[in-house]
């Protein structure tokens, strides 16, 4: 049976929101807190949530870890790797606890979700004060209050997403001309190798006035740029009644003003005609499109569940860029699946020279409890995952060098970010293909975007000058 999303009743927000206040006035609370964000855009947007109701109970942003009265770990398990690093990091916070007895400490998102996981850390580390799931964020302020009124440790984890969304919550934004904005929660697709649908929960799509309304507040605020977020924005409102489908979502989107419209993640076998008919005849559109292929042989992607074939996928890319030639396209792709040979991951090298994407990222398959993959036969082993890898990231590598010759000379559009990490005295952001572009400029430009003529192409990014710098 279809299930219906529904928003978290107004009720329950609303004492949520009284808890906060109450939380405010409270003797004796965490003064400061620090985040910790592991994994995709959907937790990085889940922390600027956690932070708003943080705030709004009255806790002010510590510079560092170590000096914070309250660290969260907000969690992913993607892969093994992204969970080690989460336990890592907890672990050393046992040693700040001894120095500062007065230390909380909490850990949430997509780990805590996993069957057994919440228990198997809390009986690890004692010395975790909270824990909860992906499915109660927004009962954090409860659980928060718990924690400090009992003194003692508090566990929520939802197994049932109950088809609802929450809307209305406070958020701190990590900067003000760029914004995320989920459109919709969980994933139906259940890949066989991917943990993501069982931690997330079904697919529940946020109304669409719900949306269109935070898009105008962003650009009455000034924000250049957002980002639709969703594990597969491509099935954005089939799960409402009479709800609006994604390309027509993203031609509402464009039509507001914002000057750039993103969206991630785009699933290859839902990506429509009409969604690429949107993006070309878009104002505000960026051309650039995340499409994860995951994998170039037909065997393995059928075994992974994907659901669409080599030639599908590479037909959509053909019929991208006969509507778009200009597009930059990046993708995911998994190496030493289950039962892999050599001949079917060669595959994944020859798709890899036919699309020739800007970028991709690349993984080692990693087992995850839980997932058809995790119990197939043919495992492969660390050497052979290691050196496929190395022969793809070499490949994507002379690809990317290769495309990013053809921007030199071409005007860019950089909405400025930061100072460069290696040389503030330059200037960072991203172009309108959502590659890094740096340049000598001055912290007065960030927050804005310039023109930047592209001199130089490097592994990652690109070297360009504004036209004052060149009249200098
Ligand atoms: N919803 C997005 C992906 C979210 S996870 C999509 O479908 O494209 C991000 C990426 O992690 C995936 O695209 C995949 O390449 C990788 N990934 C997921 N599970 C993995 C696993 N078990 N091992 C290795 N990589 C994995
Ligand atoms: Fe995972 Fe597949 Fe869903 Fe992406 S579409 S989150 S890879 S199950
Ligand atoms: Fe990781 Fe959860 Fe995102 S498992 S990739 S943080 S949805």
């Amino acid at each position: 049976m279809r299930r219906i999303t529904q928003e978290i009743p107004q009720e329950v927000i609303l004492e949520e929101k009284e808890t906060m206040a109450r939380v405010r006035s409270m003797q004796g609370r965490p003064a400061s807190y620090y985040i910790v964000t592991y994994g995709c855009q959907m937790n990085a947007h889940d922390s600027e949530s956690l932070e708003g109701m943080l705030q709004e109970m009255g806790l002010r942003g510590a510079p560092d870890r170590t000096c914070a009265d309250f660290v969260i770990f907000n969690t992913c398990c993607v892969r093994d790797n992204a969970e080690r690093r989460a336990l890592g990091n907890v672990t050393w916070l046992k040693e700040l606890k001894k120095t500062n007895p007065d230390l909380r400490v909490a850990v949430c998102g997509c780990m805590i979700q996993e069957p057994g996981m919440a228990d198997q850390i809390l009986r690890t580390y004692p010395f975790i004060d909270l824990a909860f799931g992906t499915h109660n964020l927004y009962h954090f302020p409860t659980l928060f209050e718990q924690m400090v009124i009992r003194q003692r440790r508090v566990i929520e984890v939802v197994n049932d997403d109950l088809g609802s969304v929450p809307e209305e919550l406070p958020i701190v934004r990590a900067n003000p001309y760029q914004a995320y904005i989920t459109i919709m929660y969980g994933c139906n697709n259940f890949c066989s190798y991917c943990i993501v649908p069982s931690v997330r929960g079904r697919e529940r799509s946020r109304e669409p006035g719900r949306i269109l309304e935070e898009a105008e507040q962003l650009r009455r605020e000034g924000v250049k740029e957002i980002m639709l977020l969703g594990q597969n924005v491509n099935s954005y409102g089939l799960d409402r009644e009479n709800g609006m489908t994604f390309p027509q979502l993203l031609r509402e989107i464009d039509g507001i003003g914002i000057e750039r419209v993103r969206f991630m993640t785009s699933h290859p076998k839902d990506l429509s005609v009409e969604l690429m008919d949107v993006m070309a005849n878009g104002k505000h559109i960026c051309p650039q499109l995340h499409l994860p292929v995951q994998h170039g042989n037909n065997r393995i992607l059928k075994s992974m569940n994907r659901r669409y074939t080599r030639e599908a996928y590479l037909e959509k890319v053909r019929m991208l860029r006969e509507r778009i030639p200009n597009i930059s396209l990046s993708t995911d792709l998994i190496v030493a699946y289950p039962g892999e040979t050599e001949e079917e991951f060669l595959d994944t090298c020859s798709l890899v020279e036919e699309v020739r994407y800007d970028s991709a990222f690349t993984f080692i398959y990693s087992p995850r409890t839980g997932t058809p993959a995790a119990k197939m036969p043919g495992q492969i082993d660390p050497e052979t995952a290691s050196a496929r890898i190395q022969k793809l990231i070499a490949i994507q590598k002379r690809i990317t060098a290769e495309n990013f010759q053809n921007y030199l000379g071409q005007c860019h559009q950089v909405l400025v970010d930061a100072p460069s990490r290696r040389d503030p005295r330059q200037m960072s952001g991203k172009n309108e293909y959502n590659i890094t572009v740096n340049f000598d400029g001055t912290p007065d430009l960030i927050g804005q975007i310039v023109p930047v003529t592209i001199t130089e192409a490097r592994e990652t990014t690109l070297r360009g000058t504004t036209a004052e710098a060149k009249h200098d």
